[in-house]
């Protein structure tokens, strides 16, 4: 009897130590306010390391020692198992946990949780390795010196004041672009700063580094750098023009041809059109007329290279001028067409033209100045007609 009395009393004892030992059920509510690296402790045990593997070891003890006899009791004390770390106790049980790891633990947890964990893994790989910088990238592969690719340029000088002459430079064109307009640069920049050239686009649409590039006239912006070696590239101003200096002609005649046509829109009733009241909409029927004429960019390539304006470039208009004079009369919107035509009616304006096609061969744009002359003839002698507009300007306005 009196056993008994003792084993139910012993019973008693350890359901209450179990009972306290049991953490509430859902986990502990302070957890959640920890970290990641605290979460699989109890405050207690974060609190003080060194102690947590005794209480749970203990824990686990009442466990086992109440698993057979109340499995109430065995059950509170599988919950405070699963409640308490996994890691903790089983370093406790094999007895690998000093209170030294454990506060290394603890140190380490508490850098994570002020946010000094690396942004990234590789970054934290690195850190905990301790390996250092990442090795340094491999040289470039060492690069072959080309041999020297020597061309030589023959540059036409002349300044007011002294004789013409051919100038010589070479240069290798390892170490120099692929237009004429380049190698011209490269030897203004760092051979001969006196040479006088025009350009600015450098893309073919300015139309102000035209020169006459190995017996072409053309754009040094657009034109290739001739490799063979052997032969000198020469290079002249527009032939027939006036020189101001080296490689840059007097362009003033050309534009004061060019001004002789009008080159601007005319209208009939231009006083009923108030400036900005409409857009001067063309069809696109109509607009397509203007192709390959509106693309001119006046670099006087065409005009410089025609022979009937050489002998008489003072009364003959050129192939420049006389494109851009058709340009005008065929415009949809101009309503000056037969005053445009009438000025051309003169024996050297017009009829210098001899259809030689040079005009066409040698335009650095791909133009058609001589057909362009050949459809003016055919409007002025009345074989064609301007074709009526598709759309009615002047509506726009109403
Ligand atoms: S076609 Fe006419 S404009 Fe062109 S080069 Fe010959 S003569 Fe000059
Ligand atoms: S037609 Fe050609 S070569 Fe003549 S000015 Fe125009 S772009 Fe230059
Ligand atoms: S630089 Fe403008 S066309 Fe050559």
């Amino acid at each position: 009897m009196l056993g008994r009395v003792l084993y139910r009393s012993r019973n008693n004892l350890l359901r209450y130590f179990c009972a306290k030992q049991t953490p509430p059920a859902g986990g502990d509510k302070d957890s959640k306010t920890l970290c990641e690296g605290d979460k699989a402790k109890p405050p207690s045990e974060s609190a003080n390391p060194a102690a947590a593997p005794n209480k749970v070891a203990a824990s686990k003890a009442a466990a086992a020692a109440a698993a057979d006899k109340a499995p109430e009791t065995a059950a509170s004390g599988k919950a405070a198992a699963t409640g308490a770390p996994t890691k903790a106790p089983a370093t406790a049980a094999s007895g690998k946990a000093p209170a030294a790891t454990a506060a290394a633990k603890e140190a380490k947890t508490a850098t994570k949780c002020e946010g000094e964990q690396p942004a990234s893994g590789k970054g934290a790989a690195k850190d905990t390795s301790g390996k250092g910088a990442a090795p340094p990238p491999p040289a470039p592969p060492q690069q072959k010196k080309k041999e020297p690719r020597i061309k030589t340029f023959q540059i036409y000088r002349w300044k007011p004041g002294e004789k013409p002459k051919m100038q010589t430079y070479n240069i290798d064109l390892n170490e120099c672009g692929t237009m004429v307009l380049d190698a011209l640069i490269k030897i203004k920049n760092e051979k001969d700063q006196t040479l006088a050239f025009r350009r600015s686009c450098r893309e073919g649409i300015c139309g102000s580094c035209s020169m006459n590039i190995g017996g072409i006239n053309t754009l040094a912006c657009v034109q290739k750098i001739d490799g063979n070696l052997a032969a000198p590239l020469r290079l002249y101003p527009l032939p027939h023009m006036y020189v101001i200096r080296d490689l840059v002609p007097d362009m003033s005649q050309f534009y004061e041809q060019y001004r002789t046509i009008q080159p601007w829109l005319q209208r009939k009733n231009e006083s009923k059109e108030p400036k900005g009241g409409a857009q001067y909409l063309q069809h696109p029927q109509d607009r397509l007329e203007l192709d390959g004429l509106v693309e001119c960019i006046l670099c006087a390539c065409c005009q410089t290279a025609c022979p009937s304006y050489w002998w008489n470039s003072d009364r003959y208009l050129g192939p420049a001028v006389l494109m851009q004079a058709y340009r005008w009369v065929i415009d949809s919107r101009d309503d000056a067409t037969e005053k445009r035509l009438t000025q051309l009616i003169d024996p050297y304006k017009l009829y210098r033209c001899h259809t030689i096609l040079n005009c066409t061969n040698t335009c650095p744009k791909n133009l058609n100045p001589a057909k362009a002359i050949i459809k003016l003839k055919q409007l002025l002698a009345g074989y064609k007609k301007k074709t009526e507009p598709k759309l009615e300007t002047a509506k726009l306005f109403e």
